[in-house]
């Protein structure tokens, strides 16, 4: 569909719906309700049954051009899982996926080569993704070739220079030669970040793109990654355990639980501000060398619930410190708690629902009844009281 169609249309009020607009900024890339459900087999103690795993249930993300939005949450709450459909390499159970507001259906063959160049993955290990055998040239040379009509010669020659310009990989024919085994690891995360520049992609997929490096060269990483998308314009998509760094990095930042969003704003607000009590959780139990109490905190939070059978209502009620009756059986719709930022969480009802993944909630709630009831230990403080 052209841009002039859409813009008509949306002029015309027609499928508005399906369009997200942010002070009308256009998300490149959208998530709706994605969902991905994997079958595992019975461990013959329970069951020996195929059992359902929940790893995302009805995400909704946007990403938006020279934007870098982070994705938070501990091990194993959905970010791969998430991060896998969005690259089109995981098919959703449901939902959909949407680049420039075309639904995509690339499943294979020339329209999922095509997807895969306009959305490339910068994933943890970068070593695992080079064929040992190969030197980072004829790595790179590959995807120029696949992405610039065959460019060979001096055309794929100056391609591949200018790529490992871009990433600091200079005089680029030195690092061209190297095998990935000759580089160390910061240099070989640098190189597949070129490999995935060479797509000349609109959105990057970054999951834990540092976290296999060693601290000391992260940080190079992380402002590599920031300026190539502000200076290229590309979307990307910080996936990350370390919420201190997505609020170092990320403009926006969306936290995970349980294979499902719980909150979500500017990075400044969701961990200056954060409403949502595992967001508090995730940032009370942040390292922080000023705070040492902090770690007997992480030990008494308890574990993240199974995906195979998730806590009934909100999938924190277990863990929570201020949970309610309701909590336990009835799932929150996101509530918006300012400036953009969103909780699902009933300490916020009252607030404004975001209608569009609201459930239905029932009429009333007392946000302090039987909050205190939980054995766990969990945040320092309740969060806020939502602004009215
Ligand atoms: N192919 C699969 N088959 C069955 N279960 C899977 C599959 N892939 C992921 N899972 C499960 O889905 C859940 C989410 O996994 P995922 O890798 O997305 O988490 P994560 O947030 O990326 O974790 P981490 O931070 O450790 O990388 C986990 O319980 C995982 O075991
Ligand atoms: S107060 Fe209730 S809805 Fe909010 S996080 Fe705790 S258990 Fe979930
Ligand atoms: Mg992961």
């Amino acid at each position: 569909m052209s841009e002039n169609t859409r813009s008509d249309q949306l002029a015309a009020g027609v499928g508005s719906e399906t369009l997200t607009f942010d002070g009308g900024h256009r998300p490149v890339l959208e998530a709706r309700h994605l969902v991905k459900h994997f079958s595992v087999r019975g461990n013959g103690i329970i069951s020996l049954k195929d059992q359902v795993l929940h790893a995302v249930d009805d995400v909704s993300l946007n990403l938006y051009p020279g934007e870098v939005s982070g994705l938070v949450g501990e091990s194993g709450c959905g970010k791969s899982t998430l991060t896998r459909m969005l690259s089109m390499l995981e098919q959703p159970t449901s939902g959909e996926v949407l680049l420039r507001g075309e639904r995509v259906h690339a499943k294979r063959g020339r329209a999922f080569r095509e997807y895969v160049g306009n959305v490339q993955m910068v994933l943890q290990d970068p070593f695992g993704s080079f064929n040992p055998l190969q030197t980072i040239q004829r790595h790179i040379e590959r995807v120029i070739r696949i992405h610039e009509n065959g460019a060979k010669g001096t055309a794929a020659q100056e391609r591949l220079a200018e790529v490992l310009t871009e990433v600091s990989l200079t005089p680029p024919q030195q690092f061209a030669e190297k095998y990935p085994h000759e580089l160390s690891g910061g240099q070989r995360q640098r190189a597949s970040i070129a490999r995935a520049l060479a797509a000349r992609p609109q959105v990057l997929l970054a999951d834990e793109p540092v976290s296999s490096l060693d601290v000391s060269i992260r940080l190079g990483i992380l402002n590599l990654l920031g300026r190539l998308a502000s200076e290229l314009n590309v979307a990307l998509l910080y996936v990350t355990h370390d919420i201190a760094t997505a609020r170092y990095f990320a403009k926006n930042t969306s936290v995970m639980y349980a294979g499902q969003l719980i909150e979500s704003g500017s990075s400044e607000d969701v961990t200056q501000n954060a409403k949502h009590p595992y967001t508090q959780l995730l940032l009370s139990s942040a390292p922080d060398p000023d705070r040492p109490a902090d770690r007997k905190r992480i030990e008494a939070i308890g574990q993240p619930p199974s995906l195979i059978t998730p806590p009934s209502g909100c999938r924190f009620h277990p863990r929570c410190p201020f949970a309610m009756e309701k909590c336990k059986t009835t799932p929150p719709p996101r509530f918006d708690v300012g400036s953009g930022q969103w909780a699902r969480c009933w300490l916020y009802e009252g607030s404004p629902e975001l209608s569009a993944d609201a459930v239905e909630a029932p009429s009333a709630a007392n946000a302090t009844a039987s909050a205190a009831a939980s054995e766990t230990p969990a945040v320092s403080t309740p969060p806020a009281a939502p602004e009215s």
